[in-house]
C-alpha cells in the first residue's frame, strides 16, 4: 500500500513537430479540458452525438453512485456504427481487415463484405436458438472469423465473453460456468511460433460439467470437415450455409450489456467485468477518434489479442466505429525472426502502430539492426498500453521506431475502464515515464489512502472521479465486488495502482498496490496462481509475488511448503511449473519455485507477499508488527 514516499522525478521532455497538433482532431488540450470541465454532459453530449443512434437519449446521464446510467433510454446496436454507417457512407469498398497469418497468408475483407459475413454469421447463431442476452464464450484463434463472430454477437444482442486463446482448460472452464454461457466458439488449431495448437481439445476439456453449453462452434483451419464427434458441435461455415446475409440489427438499450470480459482479481477467481452497449460505444469511438486521431487514410495496427480489453476497445469496437482499415495478425513478435513486425508495418504502410513495452523491451534486447531492415517511413503515431514505458523504454521506442518523428501515446487505462484514462494526447511536450494527463472527459488525481490530493513528487494512489461513460457497470454475478473499487476512498474509482504527479500534472505510472503481478502486459492475480499451485498434492501452501524481469516487465516467483512426506526436488519444480501451465496458461508460469518450511503470515492468517517481496529484492521490509510469531 502507498505509504507517502518522494519520487525523483525527471524534466527531459520531447517536443512533438507541430503539424501534429495543428491537424489533431483534440485541438488544444488545455481548451478541450476545460470545455470538458464546464460542462462534463455537454461535452459527453456533443461526442455521443457523432454516432448513430435508434433514438436519442432523455438524459446524459445519471449517476447514483457507484451507479451509472448514461444515454437513458437510448436505442443503438453499436454495429451500425461499426459496419452500416460506413458501408451507406463512402466506405463500402474501404479495407475493414488486412489479416496476416504465422505462414505468410493473408486476407482482406472490405466494409461491405464485413458486413456481409458478420449479418450471415448472426443469422447462424440465430438458427441456434440463441437469443439477446445470451452469452456466448470464445477461445478462437486471430483470424478474421474472430472479428466477425464478435461483431455477430453484438448484432443480435448476444453477450460475448472472449476467453484469450493462451489460457488453459480450467480458466476457460471458469468462465463459461460464471457466464452460463450457452455457446461455446472455437478453431480446430491456433498457429503460435511454428506450432499448432489444438484448441478444440481444450474447449472439449472445459465444456465437460458445464451445462449450460448447448452448440460448441468449430472453425476448421486444418482439415475440412473436422470429424465433429459429439452432437454438440457444428463446424462454423456448415452453418452458414443458405443463411441471408440480411441481418437487422437488433435494438440494444444503453445500459444493456455489450460484453463480458474476465480479468484476474486480488482474491479468489477472476472477475466478470461488464460493459454496456451505449456508453463504451461513446468511449471507444472518442478516444479512437481524438486520441488516436485515426483518420480516413491510416492504417492502424494493434499488437494485441481480442482476448484482452485492448483487443476489444482498440482492434474491434473503437477503430471500425471510426471506419479505420485495421489490420489483425496472429504473428508473435520474434517468429519466424524479430523483424516480422517491421515487416508487417513496411508491408501494409502501417501509420498508427500501437503495442506494449513488454514487446518493446524484447526487441531492445534483441537489437535495432531488426526493425532497421525495414522501411518504418509510414508510421505516424506509435502507442504502448500495459504497463508502465520505463524511460529506456521510452527513448528506445521514440529514436529507433519512431525515428525521433512519431509522438508516442503511452496510453493508461484498465479492463474496467474501457477506453483510454490517461494520455499525452497529440501535440503536447512528451515525458518519458510519464503516461501524462487525464484526458478531456476523465478526471484523475493522485490522493492519500484518505482521499486528500498529495503534492506533486510525492507517491500516492491513482483515483477516478467518475462517472465516465465507458466504465464497468458491474461484476458479472458479483455486484459486490463492483462496488468496492468505489468504496475504498471516499466516492473515488480506485484504480490500484500508485503513482505519482509533477508540477506541471503529468502522472507517471508506478505499479500496482495490490496482489496484481503484471508479466508481459497480462493482468495475474497472485490468488490464481496460488490457488493453482495448491491444487497439487504435494503443495500444502502457495505464495507469490512479482519480481522485475527485464522483458516481461515482471515475472513470478513462487515459494511453497510441502505436504508431510514430500521433499523438496527439481522434478517437482517443473511438475508444479507444468501444472500452472496447464491449468492457467503459459504466462502464469512460475519463473522460480522456493521450497518453505513456513509461509510468512500476519496475525490474522494473511501471506505477507510484502515480506516475501522484501527479501527477494533485498529492500527494508517496512512495518511488521503485524507478522505471526
Ligand atoms: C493495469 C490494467 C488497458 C489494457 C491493458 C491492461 C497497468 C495499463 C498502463 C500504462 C502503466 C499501465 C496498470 C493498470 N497499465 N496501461 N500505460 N502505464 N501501467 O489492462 O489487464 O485491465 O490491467 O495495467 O497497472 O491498472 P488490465
Amino acid at each position: 500500500m502507498a505509504e507517502d514516499f518522494e519520487v525523483k522525478l525527471e524534466k527531459k521532455a520531447y517536443i512533438p513537430a507541430p503539424h501534429y497538433l495543428a491537424n489533431s482532431a483534440l485541438g488544444n488540450y488545455k481548451e478541450a479540458y476545460n470545455k470538458f470541465t464546464s460542462d462534463p454532459d455537454g461535452f459527453w453530449d456533443e461526442k455521443a452525438r457523432e454516432l448513430k443512434w435508434m433514438r436519442p437519449w432523455e438524459k446524459v446521464r445519471e449517476w447514483n453512485h457507484p451507479y451509472a446510467r448514461w444515454f437513458t433510454s437510448a436505442k443503438l446496436n453499436i454495429t451500425e456504427n461499426c459496419l452500416d454507417r460506413h458501408v451507406n457512407n463512402g466506405r463500402r469498398n474501404k479495407l475493414a481487415i488486412i489479416w496476416r497469418g504465422e505462414d505468410g497468408r493473408e486476407e482482406v475483407l472490405t466494409y461491405r463484405q464485413l458486413y456481409r459475413s458478420v449479418m450471415r454469421f448472426a443469422n447462424a447463431l440465430k438458427s441456434l436458438g440463441v437469443q439477446k442476452g445470451d452469452r456466448i464464450c470464445f477461445y478462437m484463434p486471430f483470424v478474421p472469423e474472430h472479428v466477425v463472430a464478435i461483431l455477430a454477437c453484438a448484432r443480435i444482442g448476444a453477450i460475448h465473453s472472449i476467453v484469450y486463446a493462451g489460457f488453459g482448460a480450467e480458466a476457460l472452464h471458469s468462465r463459461i460456468r460464471d457466464a452460463n454461457a450457452k455457446i461455446v466458439i472455437t478453431a480446430d488449431v491456433g498457429k503460435r511460433r511454428g506450432k499448432t495448437i489444438p484448441l478444440k481439445s481444450i474447449v472439449d476439456d472445459a465444456v465437460r460439467n458445464a451445462p449450460s453449453v448447448e452448440k460448441v462452434i468449430v472453425l476448421c483451419r486444418e482439415k475440412c470437415p473436422l470429424e465433429l464427434y459429439s452432437e454438440l458441435e457444428v463446424d462454423f461455415y456448415g452453418i452458414q450455409e443458405g443463411m441471408s446475409d440480411e441481418c437487422p440489427a437488433e435494438e440494444m438499450d444503453a445500459e444493456d450489456p455489450l460484453f463480458i470480459l474476465y480479468t484476474s482479481g486480488t482474491t479468489g477467481s477472476a472477475k466478470g467485468i461488464v460493459h454496456a452497449c451505449g456508453g463504451y460505444m461513446v468511449g471507444t469511438h472518442y478516444t479512437c477518434k481524438y486520441i488516436f486521431d485515426i483518420k480516413e487514410n491510416d492504417v492502424y495496427w494493434c499488437s494485441a489479442d481480442p482476448g484482452w480489453i485492448t483487443g476489444h476497445s482498440y482492434i474491434v469496437y473503437g477503430p471500425l466505429s471510426v471506419g479505420a482499415t485495421v489490420v489483425i495478425t496472429e504473428t508473435t513478435p520474434d517468429y519466424p525472426d524479430y523483424g516480422v513486425w517491421w515487416s508487417i508495418i513496411e508491408e501494409f504502410g502501417v501509420s498508427i502502430f500501437y503495442t506494449a513495452p513488454t514487446a518493446i523491451r524484447m526487441f531492445m534486447r534483441v537489437g535495432e539492426e531488426w526493425p532497421n531492415k525495414y522501411d518504418l517511413s509510414s508510421l505516424r503515431i506509435i502507442g504502448s498500453v500495459g504497463e508502465p514505458l520505463n524511460p529506456e523504454a521510452f527513448e528506445w521506442y521514440y529514436r529507433v521506431i519512431g525515428k525521433n518523428r512519431c509522438p508516442i501515446l503511452d496510453t493508461w487505462w484498465q479492463t474496467e475502464t474501457g477506453m483510454h484514462m490517461i494520455t499525452t494526447p497529440l501535440g503536447m511536450p512528451m515525458k518519458p515515464g510519464f503516461a501524462g494527463v487525464p484526458i478531456p472527459g476523465v478526471f484523475a488525481d493522485v490522493v492519500d489512502k484518505d482521499g486528500n490530493p498529495v503534492p506533486a513528487g510525492q507517491g500516492g494512489l491513482l483515483v477516478i472521479k467518475g462517472p465516465w461513460p465507458s466504465m464497468m457497470r458491474t461484476v458479472y454475478n458479483n455486484d459486490e465486488r463492483y462496488r468496492k473499487y468505489w468504496t475504498q476512498i471516499k466516492d473515488y474509482y480506485t484504480v490500484g495502482d500508485l503513482a505519482v504527479k509533477d508540477d506541471d500534472g503529468y502522472i507517471m505510472i508506478l505499479g500496482r498496490s495490490d496482489d496484481i503481478i503484471i508479466v508481459a502486459g497480462h493482468n495475474l492475480g497472485t490468488a490464481e496462481v496460488e490457488s493453482a499451485l495448491v491444487e497439487h498434492e504435494a503443495v500444502a501452501e502457495a505464495a507469490v509475488i512479482g519480481v522485475p524481469d527485464d522483458i516481461k516487465g515482471q515475472a513470478v516467483k513462487a515459494f511453497v511448503t510441502l505436504v508431510q512426506g514430500y521433499e523438496p526436488s527439481q522434478k517437482l519444480v517443473s511438475e508444479l511449473t507444468y501444472h500452472v501451465r496447464m491449468s492457467i496458461g503459459p504466462i502464469a508460469m512460475p519463473n522460480a519455485i522456493e521450497f518453505m518450511d513456513k509461509l510468512p503470515k500476519t496475525r490474522s492468517g494473511k501471506i505477507m507477499r510484502r515480506l516475501l517481496k522484501a527479501k527477494e529484492m533485498g529492500i527494508d521490509p517496512g512495518d511488521i508488527s503485524t507478522l505471526e510469531e
